[in-house]
């Protein structure tokens, strides 16, 4: 399915917005800036898919992609959706409007049924912070599947990010929903692209 073009089905501002429940659906979330809408183009192959930008706060609703080919009427779905999030923290917007999407993002994540799995991007140069902390405690609670991966590798040294992913691997160890496997990748080289989109690919299976 990675082979297929890829289309922009929806954004979507708030809840009472969001598609029918239907495909199985994989989430990007991070904190702003962190890479989510470059690596969706990434694993897709498709440069201009999801709009990325230098500004965090360039994804300002939850936009949803599927792959083209399916009408998406309910005989004819799409095995599943991309979900790319607008990212929390910090971002260059009114804070307001900031919060909002916080809510947004965090109440998709708790609430949503036709969500298989959650791919929590953490940057390679900061590593685990507070707030993607919270995001796995609400997934945790929730028991919505989640896998780490780390975005931007190619921003730092190979010895640096070795390190890196195992100390974040033991990390995440005790978390009940985390799946094991801390994945490095970078959108730029391409790093770390393959294994992820084996993972999302075995994680829409079951
Ligand atoms: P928001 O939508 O604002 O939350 O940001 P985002 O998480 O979608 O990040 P986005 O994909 O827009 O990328 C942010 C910046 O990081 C852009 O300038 C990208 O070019 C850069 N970037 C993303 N991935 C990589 C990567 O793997 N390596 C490097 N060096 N830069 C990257
Ligand atoms: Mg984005």
């Amino acid at each position: 399915l990675f082979r297929r073009e890829w289309i922009f089905l929806r954004g979507v501002a708030a809840m009472k917005f969001l598609p029918p429940e239907g495909p199985h659906e994989v989430a990007f979330a991070g904190r702003s800036n962190v890479g989510k809408s470059s690596l969706i183009n990434a694993l897709v192959r498709q440069k201009g898919l999801a709009r990325m930008s230098n500004t965090p706060g360039r994804t300002q609703e939850l936009n949803f992609f599927i792959p083209s080919g399916y009408s998406g009427e309910a005989e004819d779905l799409p095995p599943f959706a991309l979900v790319d999030m607008p990212g929390y923290g910090f971002a260059q917007a009114p804070k307001a409007q900031v919060e909002a999407w916080t809510k947004l993002v965090f109440d998709y994540l708790r609430g949503r049924v036709t969500l298989k799995r959650v791919y929590v991007l953490i940057d390679s140069r900061h590593g685990i912070k507070r707030i993607d902390e919270e995001v796995m405690d609400l997934l945790d609670k929730a028991a919505v599947s989640y896998q780490v991966v780390l975005t931007k590798a190619d921003k730092i040294k190979a010895p640096a990010l070795k390190k890196l992913v195992e100390d974040t691997a033991q990390k995440i160890s005790r978390r009940p929903a985390a799946f094991p496997g801390v994945i490095a990748t970078s959108s730029e080289k391409g790093w770390g692209l393959d294994e992820l989109r084996m993972a999302i690919t075995t994680a829409v299976e079951y």
